[in-house]
């Protein structure tokens, strides 16, 4: 099954944020979507939805659309990833976002910290905010090899006095494109166990990994802590259905469940769409070469805005994502007049994301996203080309 790019009209005519947030002239390389069609299989769903006119309300139960979906999860665990992921523990919610404040709702109270690993996603930051949570950074580290875990994540709490109710996440990582490996991730679990913290694991990337690297839920690699365990996961980031909305929330024991029902009402998770729900359950059960080809252009173009990036102006630093489709550039050293996501904005016409949206101390980064059609892609290296070495 082939990857089909879209053309430049047509994304325009798709009235989304990547391609609606800047002028027609600007190329949109930071909201997390991508510029290719949809799976075929993904496309048929829906169509044959809209045929059958099936707009009625989906059926609820052991025999209906949402237990269709439930399974389908644990089957993908299994067959993908080979967790084994209760059926009991499966809750659907519309989206990520909302099953993160959820968390935070049920998980602990206003006032409280939250852990979470810098930079990060922005939207956490947002989650925190609204829910009056607080931010309790544990930055990552820059190595020569990548970014790394903090590897005593409890000493960098005490100095500042600090004590989280839970961890947040995010495996594998938007923006760094790391994959962590259990050894990192272990003084984590070691912290949560010890404080008594729930862990909400945000796997929405996991499709997304690039060989030798390889995603293994939190749950199975830990499977000692999975009572204390919430995995996030969805269909929308890799198969490019996020308008659709649909994601699931496992917890890792009845107890965690239980908890997590006593504080929020099913009603305020909603109800995904049939539509969401039907591309979702293609996109698990029918996309593997779909997917298998998204990741082989991926996979040209990491390494090629990767390269491009370091030949322009040997100052910017970014290291080779081992997952997702974000570049995280470092442009601190390049002196780039008006901050990184300006100049890129207004000398290269890129619309990529600012660094300081991602957590205190960030800026003079930027996140680029880069799963874009082969014509955009050479147009996002020639201006990003263009525009750095006139200025270095
Ligand atoms: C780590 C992470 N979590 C959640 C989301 C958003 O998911 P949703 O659209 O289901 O809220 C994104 C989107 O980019 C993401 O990168």
């Amino acid at each position: 099954m082939s990857l089909e790019p879209m053309a430049l009209d047509a994304l325009h005519r798709k009235r989304n944020a990547k391609w609606s947030t800047f002028a027609p002239d600007v190329l949109g390389m930071g909201i997390a979507e991508m510029d290719y069609h949809l799976a075929p299989p993904i496309r048929a769903r829906l169509a044959s939805l809209l045929a059958d006119e099936r707009t009625g309300y989906p059926m609820r139960g052991p025999v209906g659309l949402m237990a269709d979906v439930s399974d389908s999860f644990t089957r993908r665990m299994a067959r993908v990833f080979g967790w084994r992921a209760d059926p009991a523990g499966n809750v659907l919610c519309v989206d990520l976002l909302q099953a993160i404040s959820a968390c935070l709702a049920a998980f602990s109270d206003p006032g409280d910290g939250v852990l979470i690993q810098t930079p990060c996603y922005p939207a956490f930051l947002i989650a925190l905010d609204q829910g009056r949570r607080v931010l309790h950074d544990v930055p990552l580290l820059d190595t020569p090899t990548g970014f790394r875990a903090d590897p005593d994540p409890g000493a960098s709490l005490a100095r500042r006095g600090l004590s989280p109710r839970i961890l947040l996440l995010c495996q594998p990582h938007n923006p760094t494109g790391r994959v962590f490996s259990r050894d990192e991730l272990a003084p984590y679990m070691r912290l949560a166990e010890a404080r008594d913290m729930v862990i909400v694991s945000d796997e929405i990337h996991a499709d997304l990994v690039f060989a030798p690297a390889r995603h293994q839920p939190l749950a199975q690699m830990f499977p000692e802590a999975a009572e204390r365990i919430v995995t996030l996961y969805s269909a929308t980031k890799s198969f490019n259905t996020p308008g659709l909305r649909c994601g699931m929330i496992h917890f890792g024991a009845p107890a965690l469940l239980e908890r997590f029902r006593a504080r929020v009402p099913e009603c305020l998770l909603g109800l995904p769409s049939t539509g969401a729900m039907e591309a979702t359950l293609a996109a698990w059960e029918e996309c593997d070469d779909w997917l298998a080809a998204l990741m082989h252009r991926l996979d040209t173009q990491r390494h090629r805005l990767t390269d491009t990036l370091r030949a322009a102006d040997p100052r910017l630093r970014c290291h080779l994502p081992e997952s997702t489709y974000f570049l995280w550039l470092d442009a601190r050293d390049a002196g780039l007049p008006g901050g990184p996501a300006r100049f890129l904005l207004e000398r290269a016409k890129l619309g990529v994301n600012d660094g300081a949206a991602f957590g205190p101390g960030w800026d003079g980064f930027v996140r680029f996203n880069f799963a874009t059609t082969p014509a955009l892609f050479d147009d996002l290296c020639a201006r990003l080309t263009r525009a750095l070495t006139e200025s270095s």
